[in-house]
């Protein structure tokens, strides 16, 4: 990325050594640490700006008084009371559109071409442009999918917070880096980069994208290949089971193949995105199933039974949400209880097939979580989110300290909530 690597040398000084102490946390292997990754992450060889969009913006279309779906509206709570048609049948500013030439989409397919899609910019719940903003993300995933409002909250402070403008505009690219779109104007050490930027929010072993190391000029798209292999463990359905199974099987892919493999506290992320496909995405009541799995992933299906990707991710037709809401503690418990069916690791490769365990004595020994619960799931997770762990792990580079502080503040109830212990950078310790 240009301004980055023209601000490399000023961000250095300002931005992620915030939190120089952490890499003497014992038993972090330093070569695990060493120039590569952190060369790997910081110098972002790959950096994928995003083209200049000659349309205007426009927000995400509002709900109405005659389409209130779950009421979320300004980033406050909905109802939470789904089982709510989406989109309403006559809604016609919520239905489907596939993103046009220059729409922004990137790694999720939750919310929205070869850029990808996003299933609720596709259906304009978020800007159809993919310059979105927390509040629009706060409610879009309350009134399409009947995420909890603090499990909302947590997903768009995650986002905004490492990859968008957090405490300026709020706003957010759902793909390549549009910082001259997203950052508040004049802060000339912003570098918000978008969804796509590798290891702030996006990581190794996801289900259907390449790992960032591995992928030969393609690392954010959807992979036909993966999503095929995901389907077929799936067997039908893409329960927490299959998902369990399918994770295990890429953690094992990247392993193997991945010299630069990195699996820290915050792929547990992946976990709770993983639980999407069967907590989110089938209507009320319904299964994972294969149709629904190729509509929210954007996938048709040839006579030779292989995927292609047709250009937009989708709401299934007659689609309803789910009736209760989605929210902290069940992500939580499907977070940990799907990792445990499966448990793998935690660590990174120093090249290929050498593998190194982690050691942070009050989480990992040799590579084991010491606690295997909900909360310990959300607290690493919380922990991950607000820098606790060394930044050249690959996690958290490079965000500034004030957002770090806002991410912190903003996450801080949650936290408490699970009873994790103060963060020792989020001042309070
Ligand atoms: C503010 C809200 C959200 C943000 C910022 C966000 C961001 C992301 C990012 C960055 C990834 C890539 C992670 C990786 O490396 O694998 C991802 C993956 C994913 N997200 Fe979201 N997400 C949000 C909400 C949602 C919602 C509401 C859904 C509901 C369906 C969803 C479904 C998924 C799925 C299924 C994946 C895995 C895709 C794959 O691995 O192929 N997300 N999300
Ligand atoms: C973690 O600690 C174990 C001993 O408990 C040691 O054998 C291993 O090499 C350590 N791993 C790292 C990455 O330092
Ligand atoms: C990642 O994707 C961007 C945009 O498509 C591309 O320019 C870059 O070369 C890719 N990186 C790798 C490692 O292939
Ligand atoms: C998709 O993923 C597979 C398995 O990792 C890999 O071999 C293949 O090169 C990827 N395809 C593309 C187009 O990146
Ligand atoms: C995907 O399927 C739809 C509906 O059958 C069709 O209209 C579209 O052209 C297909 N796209 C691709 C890329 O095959």
């Amino acid at each position: 990325m240009a301004l980055q690597s023209a601000l490399l040398g000023l961000l250095a000084a300002n931005t992620a050594l915030a939190y120089p102490w952490v890499s003497n946390v014992p038993g972090v292997d330093s070569s695990m640490l060493g120039p590569r990754r952190s060369l790997a992450s910081r110098a972002l060889p790959y950096n994928n700006v995003c083209p200049a969009n000659p349309n205007p913006h426009v927000p995400a279309a509002p709900i109405t008084a005659k389409y209130p779906y779950l009421g979320a509206i300004n980033g406050t709570p909905g109802t939470g009371k789904g089982g709510v048609q989406v989109p309403a049948p006559g809604d016609t500013a919520h239905y489907f559109r596939a993103p046009g030439q220059y729409d922004i989409r990137g790694p999720c397919p939750g919310l929205s071409k070869h850029t990808d899609g996003y299933t609720a910019a596709n259906h304009g719940f978020l800007a159809r442009d993919g310059i979105t903003t927390y509040n629009e993300l706060v409610d879009a995933q309350q009134n399409v999918y009947n995420v909890g409002y603090d499990l909302a909250n947590l997903l768009a402070i995650a986002g905004v917070g490492l990859d968008g403008d957090l405490v300026g505009t709020g706003k957010l690219s759902l793909g390549c880096d549009a910082t001259s779109r997203t950052a508040t104007p004049g802060n000339v050490l912003a570098e918000e980069l978008g969804l796509d930027g590798h290891n702030h929010f996006e990581a190794d072993t996801s289900l259907t994208r390449n790992d960032y190391f591995l992928a030969q000029g393609d690392n954010h798209s959807w992979n036909a290949t993966l999503f095929k292999m995901m389907l077929q463990t799936c067997k039908g359905n893409c329960n927490r089971e299959a998902l369990s199974l399918y994770r295990y099987n890429r953690y094992q892919q990247s392993k193997a193949d991945n010299g630069n493999f990195f699996f820290g506290p915050g792929s547990l992320l992946l976990y709770g995105a993983a639980s999407f496909l069967y907590e989110l995405m089938p209507t009320a009541g319904g299964t994972a199933d294969e149709a629904t799995m190729m509509s929210f992933f954007g996938a048709n299906k040839t006579s030779s039974g292989d995927y292609v990707w047709n250009g937009g991710e989708r709401i299934p037709p007659n689609w309803f949400n789910r009736v209760v809401p989605y929210n902290n503690q069940l992500v939580g418990t499907e977070i940990i209880t799907m990792y445990a069916e499966n448990p793998v690791l935690f660590g990174g490769n120093i090249g290929r097939n050498n593998f190194n365990g982690l050691n942070i004595s009050s989480y990992f020994t040799n590579g084991k979580p010491n606690a295997q619960t909900a909360s310990e799931a959300m607290c690493l997770i919380y922990q991950a989110l607000t820098g606790a762990f060394p930044s050249e792990l690959g996690q958290l580079v490079d965000i500034p300290v004030a957002v770090e502080s806002a991410i912190a503040s903003k996450l801080a109830p949650m936290a408490a909530n699970f009873g994790c212990p103060a963060n020792p950078n989020s001042g309070s310790g």
